[in-house]
C-alpha cells in the first residue's frame, strides 16, 4: 500500500473521531487504565518525555504533572487541537503538541529520557521504522514504551481478528503479536527490560460508536461475534454478554525497551 495514501487514511479516520475520542466511559480515556500505565513507566521529575501518536494526548496529559516537559507528535491536526485544548482545560504548561510522523519524527538525535507511543503501532505500514525512530531519538539508557493490542499468536485468527479491526476502522493495518511487538523492539537495538500484558473489557456498541463504523460493518461485526457465540467460527475478539451486553476482550501489552 502506498504511505501517502494511508496517511490520508489515518487523518480522515482520525478526523471524525477527534470531538468525542476523549470522552469519559471508553478504553483509551479510562483513568485506571492511565495510571496503571503511568505507574509502569515510572516516570522521574526531570524526565524530558515524547509521546508519538499522541492522539488527543491522553498518555501526554497523564505524564506531563509527573515530569519537565512532554512532545507530543500526531498525524491528524484535528486530534492534535483536541489534545492543546484539553491540556490547556487542564493547566498544563509543559506539553506541547507538534504535527508530524513516526517513522520521520521531527526530533533530533538521542533528545529524550523516555519515547512512548499508545496503540498506534497497529495502525501503520512500517512499525518496524517508527520503532526505529523512536529509538533514535531516545537518549542512550533512556527508555522507548510500546502499548499496543496484541493479536492472537495463531496466523488465521490473528488473520480474523485484524480483518474485524479494519472493517470497524480502516485505517487500522495489523496488530503484531506479542513475539512481533518484541522483535520490532529489538530490531532497533533495544533491550527489553519488562513486558506485561492484561484483558481488558470492551462493549461492542462503544467500541463502534467510536469510529462511526458505516451500519453493514458494524451488521457484519455483531453478526460475526453473535455467531461465534453461538458456537460459531472464531473471530479472535473472545465475544461474550454481560448485563445484556454485546462485549469483547482486547489484549493489550506494555513493552519497555532500553536503549
Ligand atoms: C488509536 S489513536 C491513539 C492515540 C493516543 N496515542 C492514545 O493512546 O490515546 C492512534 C493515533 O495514531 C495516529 N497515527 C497513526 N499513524 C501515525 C503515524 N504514522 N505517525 C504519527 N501518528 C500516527 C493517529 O492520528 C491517531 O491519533
Amino acid at each position: 500500500m502506498d504511505a501517502a495514501r494511508h496517511q490520508e487514511t489515518v487523518r480522515r479516520e482520525f478526523g471524525k473521531q477527534a470531538r468525542h475520542f476523549a470522552e469519559a466511559g471508553l478504553t483509551l480515556s479510562n483513568e485506571d487504565y492511565l495510571r496503571w500505565m503511568v505507574d509502569v513507566l515510572a516516570p522521574a521529575p526531570h524526565w524530558q518525555v515524547l509521546d508519538v501518536a499522541t492522539g488527543t494526548g491522553h498518555l501526554a496529559r497523564a505524564l506531563a504533572p509527573r515530569v519537565r516537559r512532554v512532545t507530543a507528535v500526531d498525524l491528524t491536526p484535528a486530534m492534535l487541537a483536541e489534545g492543546r485544548r484539553l491540556a490547556g482545560e487542564a493547566g498544563l504548561t509543559n506539553v506541547a503538541f507538534a504535527e508530524g510522523a513516526a517513522e520521520r519524527l521531527p526530533c533530533g538525535d538521542a533528545t529524550f529520557d523516555l519515547v512512548a507511543t499508545r496503540f498506534s503501532l497497529h495502525h501503520m505500514l512500517d512499525p518496524r521504522g517508527a520503532v526505529g525512530e523512536m529509538a533514535r531519538v531516545a537518549r542512550p539508557g533512556g527508555v522507548v514504551a510500546v502499548i499496543d493490542l496484541v493479536s492472537p499468536d495463531d496466523p488465521a485468527l490473528a488473520a480474523r481478528y485484524n480483518e474485524v479491526e479494519r472493517r470497524r476502522d480502516p485505517s487500522h493495518m495489523r496488530a503484531l503479536t506479542l513475539a512481533e511487538l518484541t522483535a520490532t523492539l529489538e530490531a532497533a537495538g533495544l533491550t527489553i527490560s519488562q513486558t506485561l500484558t492484561r484483558d481488558v473489557e470492551a462493549i461492542v456498541e462503544r467500541w463502534l460508536e467510536m469510529t462511526h463504523a458505516p451500519p453493514d460493518a458494524r451488521r457484519t461485526i455483531v453478526e460475526a461475534l453473535t455467531a461465534e457465540l453461538a458456537g460459531g467460527p472464531p473471530t479472535g475478539m473472545r465475544p461474550f454478554r454481560r448485563d445484556g451486553e454485546l462485549r469483547f476482550l482486547h489484549a493489550w501489552a506494555i513493552l519497555l525497551g532500553r536503549r
